[in-house]
């Protein structure tokens, strides 16, 4: 079933019958099969909650304000190459010095596509960094990264970096679908951000692209029972990027 009302979005993220589908346990050590069974994001229950405030308790100690100037800073030393900026900034953050295995690992991360690049990438992060901070790196990496893309289509000259990466999230969101199972029935659910964030019921002329609107409730950090616990920190990082962009172009 796919939904693409807001309101039933809602509910069905409110509700605990509704779970991430669940992943393979048996992947052998050190593999992506073997990570994603051992994160919070995959899991359910009492794991999900021993693991999600591992990561919590991670995030608390990164400052919002410091990866902001970081991601500012290190996007203008490479003259504006920011691909590769938001989670070289987050890694060194984390005590991770080589952030470059994370996008081949984050590449089937969420899909569950394994392969011998993502499993090798899985294996040179683990040599460096725990569960939780590699976790937090791929779950960044992608998103915040087609945060910026998205929102480089949509900045003017002049315009206010926040407002824009608000209405960019409404409006173009990185990740397009969130899965759930229904344990009751065994129905997969999928919920399309897409459209739940442009329902007119919630969101006047939802089509429209507008950076007034200001904060809008909408659904791409997801909500309910397990919402991204890191929304000030993606922002944060898109924004430095953003900033130094815009210095940079008007120098
Ligand atoms: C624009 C950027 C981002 C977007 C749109 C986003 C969106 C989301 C969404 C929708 C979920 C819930 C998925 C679901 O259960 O269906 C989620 C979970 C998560 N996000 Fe984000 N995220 C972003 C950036 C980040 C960043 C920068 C971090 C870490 C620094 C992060 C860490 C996490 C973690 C750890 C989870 C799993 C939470 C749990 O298991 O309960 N995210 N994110």
């Amino acid at each position: 079933m796919v939904i693409t009302r807001h309101a039933k979005a809602r509910a069905v993220l409110d509700d605990s019958r509704y779970v991430p589908p669940p992943v393979r346990q048996d992947g052998r050590e050190g593999t992506l099969a073997w990570l994603r069974a051992r994160v919070s994001r995959f899991s359910s229950g009492p794991a999900h909650a021993r693991r999600r405030a591992l990561l919590t308790e991670r995030l608390a100690t990164l400052d919002p304000a410091a990866l902001r100037q970081a991601a500012r800073t290190v996007t203008l030393e490479r003259q504006g190459d920011w691909r590769g900026v938001p989670t070289a900034v987050l890694g060194a953050a984390l005590g991770v010095a080589d952030t470059s295995p994370v996008a081949d690992a984050a590449s089937g991360y969420l899909s569950g596509q394994e392969s011998p690049a993502s499993d090798a990438a899985v294996a040179a992060l683990l040599d460096q960094a725990d569960v939780p901070a590699i976790t937090l790196l791929l779950q960044a990496h992608a998103s915040v990264e087609g945060l910026i893309a998205n929102a480089l289509t949509h900045l003017t000259p002049g315009a206010d970096v926040e407002s824009v990466l608000h209405e960019t999230l409404r409006h173009d969101p990185p990740l397009h679908a969130s899965r759930r199972l229904d344990q009751h029935t065994g129905d997969e659910v999928s919920i399309d951000l897409v459209a739940a964030n442009r329902d007119p019921e919630v969101f006047a002329e939802p089509d429209r692209f507008d950076a007034a609107r200001g904060p809008a409730p909408h659904l791409t950090f997801g909500t309910g029972l397990r919402p991204c616990p890191a929304p000030a920190h993606a922002l944060a990082l898109a924004a430095g990027v953003l900033e130094a962009l815009i210095d940079g172009s008007t120098r």
